[in-house]
């Protein structure tokens, strides 16, 4: 067994660290800022010491509950886990897809033209085939939104519909609300994942039909919500069309799959399908054909600036010392919370309305890559051993401040959280870019400092004496308006939200993933956990579909199973 499938917590540095954990757990953020630097005691450098830049980016962890020796030791962490190695193995091509015996090539679907990669153990460069796919997009792309590609009818495409789930959908929807303002504001994009009916019809209720494009995006080309919504969606066309079906569908709908003879069995040419490759996981697939309705929305040349963000944070993981390694430290620091602290959650505050589904794609890229809980070996991780991926959601600043945040700040959970803004604004009417940043750095400064009762009681008794009131503060009042602070956040401030920006901040993100996924010893590409659900849809669509009185399940599944039928077919008890 290599050591990137032992356990974690059999480590002396895990050890080290819980015993580290246990010295911090008495301190507080506010003395750490006011220590200083160990070695000069000079208090103001804590800020440069745990910062780091890349691509764009600057990450500013100093409001974490970590010293020097916090991040020596969780340095030696990543190291003695093999993560260096293993990441040098992914970019290489090595089947680090262990459960499903592939390699994880995503890097690859950005690399430049020039670049060598291949799957290990094979003999081909995969990249002038991912540049053989990007340039067909481009060409595409190009035509679509010059008019030059028509529907049926001769007109040229004024909307597209990509119908995709998962992988296949929330990063195309993600990116493309986050470029909104690079988008072309003729041609509209539109996204459908839910097999609730809902989605498509209401997609579909006001847009033109002789106009309209579709993109069916499913890696797999069998995923049943993709397949009935696409379904739907040829049914549409066709019902209006008064046309041929094969030229209609042949117009207006294009596949991005790996699956050719499924997409040829649906009625989509081959010749209108963009393909990929089983090395790219679907989670992490935006970046070649499943990107097409994001470069159909913002033009080819974004679009290649958002690989280029990418290509430059990977090679900023693959170079830089892991104490500036961006993905290394986000990893690493909620491996530090996760397993020494116990935080069972992680936010995400985007304050850039643009990014307003950043926290939902992340939910996917995340939860499904590591909530897992058998190691790379087979083993189970028993309870009580260690942690492996958290809870993410997030919502944008500063609605967030609004909903949830009185359970960050005083809550019972201790939260780590993200904080992301950009400098500059894309729609800096008025101060409302001044203002939004002001609850930026104000709502990280809270979280960290919080309002001791001293605090609380003298700002009490200063409202008591404006009031003339001399009675004494009532102290269970204290103790409401104390904020404990000490609670950790990263800041990660950029210029503006432009296609490389998020191409970077995207990969960061996979990349942190990645670490996380090597130190816990899982396998961050696979995703079992989605089949038992899909298994149980299919026996009952059967019995919902019959006649009969379902009787194959425990009495909770049959019951509400009968009485949906029963209420559905008009059956008054
Ligand atoms: O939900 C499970 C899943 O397999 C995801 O991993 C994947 O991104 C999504 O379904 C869609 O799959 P496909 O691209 O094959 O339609």
């Amino acid at each position: 067994m290599s050591d990137r499938e032992t356990k974690p917590s059999d480590l002396p540095v895990w050890k080290q660290l819980q015993d580290h954990a246990r010295d911090l757990k008495g301190r507080h953020m506010r003395d750490l800022f006011a220590e200083g630097d160990a070695d000069t005691g000079d208090d103001s450098t804590r800020f440069d010491r745990f910062s780091a830049r890349a691509a764009g980016l600057l990450l500013d962890f100093s409001k974490n509950l970590v010293t020097d020796e916090t991040l020596d030791l969780l340095v030696e962490l990543a190291t003695a886990r093999g993560v260096f190695e293993h990441r040098d193995a992914m970019f290489a091509g090595e089947r680090v897809n262990l459960t499903e015996n592939r390699a994880v090539l995503h890097t690859a679907l950005r690399a430049s033209r020039d670049a060598t990669i291949g799957v290990a153990g094979g003999d081909e460069n995969v990249v002038p085939g991912v540049h053989e796919v990007l340039d067909r997009m481009k060409a595409f792309v190009d035509e679509v939104r010059s008019g030059e590609r028509v529907g049926m009818t001769g007109s040229p495409f004024t909307d597209v519909v990509s119908i995709g789930i998962g992988g296949s959908g929330l990063g195309p929807v993600m990116a493309t609300e986050a470029l909104e303002p690079f988008t072309s504001r003729s041609l509209r994009v539109h996204f459908v994942s839910n097999v609730d009916g809902t989605d498509v019809a209401e997609t579909l209720r006001d847009l033109p039909v002789e106009t309209t494009l579709f993109i069916v995006a499913s890696k797999t080309f069998t995923t049943q919500e993709t397949l009935t919504n696409a379904r739907s969606a040829r049914d549409w066309l066709l019902s209006r069309a008064g046309v041929d079906a094969a030229d209609a569908i042949r117009a207006h709908f294009v596949a991005l799959s790996t699956a050719e003879e499924e997409v040829t069995e649906f009625g989509i040419d081959p010749a209108n399908m963009f393909p990929f490759w089983d090395w790219v996981g679907g989670r992490y697939s935006m970046w070649g054909a499943i990107g097409l309705s994001v470069a159909l929305a913002v033009g080819w040349e974004s679009f290649e600036s958002m690989l280029a963000g990418a290509r430059k944070m990977d090679e900023h993981f693959q170079t830089a010392d892991p104490r500036q390694n961006l993905p290394v430290l986000l990893a690493l620091l909620g491996v530090w919370y996760i397993d020494f602290f116990g935080a069972r959650s992680h936010a995400v505050i985007p304050y850039d309305q643009y990014l307003h589904r950043l926290p939902a794609y992340l939910q996917q890229l995340d939860m499904e890559s590591n909530g897992k809980r058998v190691t790379r070996s087979g083993e189970l991780i028993e309870e009580g051993e260690y942690d492996t991926g958290p809870v993410i959601f997030g919502e944008p600043g500063t609605n967030s401040q609004h909903s949830f945040f009185q359970l960050l700040h005083q809550g019972t959970h201790w939260i780590p959280t993200d904080f992301l803004a950009p400098i500059e604004s894309h729609n800096d009417h008025g101060d409302h870019h001044v203002k939004l940043l002001t609850n930026f750095f104000a709502q990280t400064e809270a979280l960290m400092r919080g309002k001791t009762a001293d605090e609380a009681r003298a700002e009490l008794e200063a409202a008591a004496a404006k009031r003339g009131d001399d009675s004494p503060v009532d102290e269970a009042l204290v103790r409401h308006k104390v904020f404990p602070g000490n609670r950790p956040t990263n800041t990660i401030l950029f210029q503006k939200l432009d296609p490389e920006t998020l191409g970077a901040l995207i990969a960061l993100y996979e990349h942190k993933v990645f670490v996380q996924g090597s130190i816990w010893a899982i396998n961050s590409f696979d995703q079992f956990g989605v089949e038992l659900g899909k298994q149980l849809a299919g026996k009952i669509l059967g019995e919902l579909e019959g006649a009969d009185e379902v009787r194959s399940h425990d009495s909770s599944t049959n019951g509400l199973i009968n009485e949906f039928k029963k209420r559905r077919d008009g059956v008054t008890a």
